[in-house]
């Protein structure tokens, strides 16, 4: 029998395999397709029915079974190897059917194959998927971009198979073209500042109270059942805990502090900057997982300079400081990831609903955070909101968090303890909330040096000044 499969999957790595057997669990019937013949072996046996989920290596065998329009979706590496998938798919295809790339592709290459792909009459889905291979096999955060009619072929199967927030489904129609990897990508960058500031914390934690790591563990589950609740503060209370397998102590103690990246954080950057939309808080964590590769030079620079001793603070006092810093810091990380959507969304022609994206984050993807039922909220209240800090929800969250975070980065400064992402924060936020700021100075030199022209503050127009007369 041929077309009788309703989802098609190609790549049947840990996502991959992880996501078809979710797709199976929630009552459709599934194939897969790789290369690699230990892969279709292994998932077929795992399926355990192939009337339910299946595979083969071979293409043509692959999209003869599926029903129509065909869904197919592709958890392969971003890059190259989306296009090679696709050409090798492309010539066996019908009109209408559906490709879903469900990896971390920049943007820009998902609008180049929508284009590419609706010429030939094939409806190409950039899908961002957040939540690992646990969340691929128990409920994902999907965030799909693409057609809005053909989407309706794909929401059943992607609202039966994403988390559940309240019941909800983590999954929407986003916008056209490339905004759910758009999306995805800014997930990711939110993903990079939240990851830098919990790790900063737990430095300050160690080196300012000596906290042990049983006490790390400890405050940072207590925090996760506060308004810190999320999943980062969730498993870094669990990394503390995890014994080393190879040796005595705890595993944490032992791993090398050089963060590795395959790069959304960088593009969020990149893109932020060419948009026009700051977000240092991302922009730092970047350039964090980058100063952290630099572990031989940074050995050599340590023994170079001298450092501060370090002044002790009192653990409780320190936990308390740390608890409301991170707070402040995650409001500000998250600000600046949705400012960098709103202002997208334009450019781009998104047409994107902020307080949709937040919704869908609530539950399965690693920014998943109680702070985000309170944000869906402020952006619900205002579709329009151009920055959260402007949002009368969140004035009082700000405001009783931010005298922390300027004790803790003065603390961290005098003590030589970086604490970057905190401190970018607080400036970031300083920075936003002042009317007047010193670039009237710059607009000055750029005058002055290369007659560049000003605006004034008491009058219209644009002015110059023959400074060195
Ligand atoms: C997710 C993650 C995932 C990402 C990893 C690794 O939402 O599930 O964002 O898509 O690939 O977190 O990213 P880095 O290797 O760049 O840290």
């Amino acid at each position: 029998m041929t077309n009788t499969y309703d989802f098609g999957l190609v790549g049947l790595g840990v996502m991959g395999r992880n996501f078809i057997l979710n797709v199976a669990d929630n009552d459709f019937t599934a194939y897969g397709n790789d290369l690699d013949e230990e892969k279709v072996k292994a998932l077929i046996e795992e399926g355990g029915n192939p009337k339910k989920v299946n595979a083969t290596t071979d293409a043509e065998t692959f999209v003869k079974n599926l029903s129509l329009p065909r869904k197919i979706m592709l958890l392969v590496p971003a890059g190259k190897i989306v296009d090679a998938v696709i050409e090798n798919l492309l010539p066996l295809l019908d009109e209408g059917d559906i490709i879903i790339d469900g990896g971390n592709s920049f943007f820009t290459d998902t609008d180049r194959r929508e284009a590419y792909l609706s010429g030939k009459g094939v409806n190409f889905f950039g899908a961002g998927v957040s939540g690992g291979a646990k969340g691929a096999r128990l409920g994902p955060s999907i965030m799909p971009g693409g057609n809005r009619e053909a989407y309706q072929h794909v929401k059943p199967i992607f609202e039966a198979v994403s988390a559940k927030y309240k019941g909800e489904p983590c999954v929407a129609y986003l916008g056209p073209k490339s905004a759910g990897n758009y999306v995805k990508m800014v997930h990711n960058g939110i993903e990079y500042g939240l990851m830098q500031l919990t790790s900063e914390i737990y430095d300050v934690l160690k080196k300012g109270g000596d906290f042990s790591n049983d006490e790390l563990h400890a405050t940072y589950a207590k925090w996760n059942e506060g308004r810190l609740q999320s999943f980062l503060v969730e498993i870094t209370s669990e990394i503390f805990e995890q014994e080393d397998n190879l040796g005595e102590g705890r595993l944490v103690d032992k791993i090398l502090d050089k963060a590795k990246q395959k790069g959304t954080g960088k593009w969020t950057s990149q893109n932020a900057m060419d948009l026009g939309i700051p977000v240092p808080s991302i922009d730092i964590a970047v350039s964090m997982r980058e100063l952290s590769a630099l572990k031989e030079e940074r050995i050599k620079a340590d023994e170079l300079y001298d450092r501060p001793t370090v002044v002790k603070m009192d653990k409780a006092k320190l936990e308390k400081l740390a608890e409301n810093a991170l707070y402040f810091s995650f409001i500000i990380t998250y600000t600046q990831g949705l400012h960098q959507l709103a202002d997208a969304s334009k450019e781009y022609g998104y047409d994107l609903d902020i307080s949709e994206i937040a919704k869908i984050w609530r539950a399965g993807c690693i920014i998943r955070a109680g702070l985000l039922a309170d944000i869906t909220d402020a952006f619900k209240k205002n579709s329009n909101l151009p920055n959260l800090l402007l949002s009368p929800t969140f004035v009082n969250k700000v405001q009783e968090t931010v005298d922390a975070a300027r004790v803790l980065v003065s603390y961290g400064a005098t003590n030589g303890i970086p604490l970057p992402g905190l401190s970018n924060s607080l400036t970031y936020f300083d920075a936003y909330t002042s009317s007047r700021l010193p670039l009237n100075v710059i607009q000055a030199q750029r005058d002055y040096f290369g007659s560049h022209t000003y605006e004034r503050l008491d009058r219209e127009g644009i002015f110059h000044t023959e400074w060195e007369e």
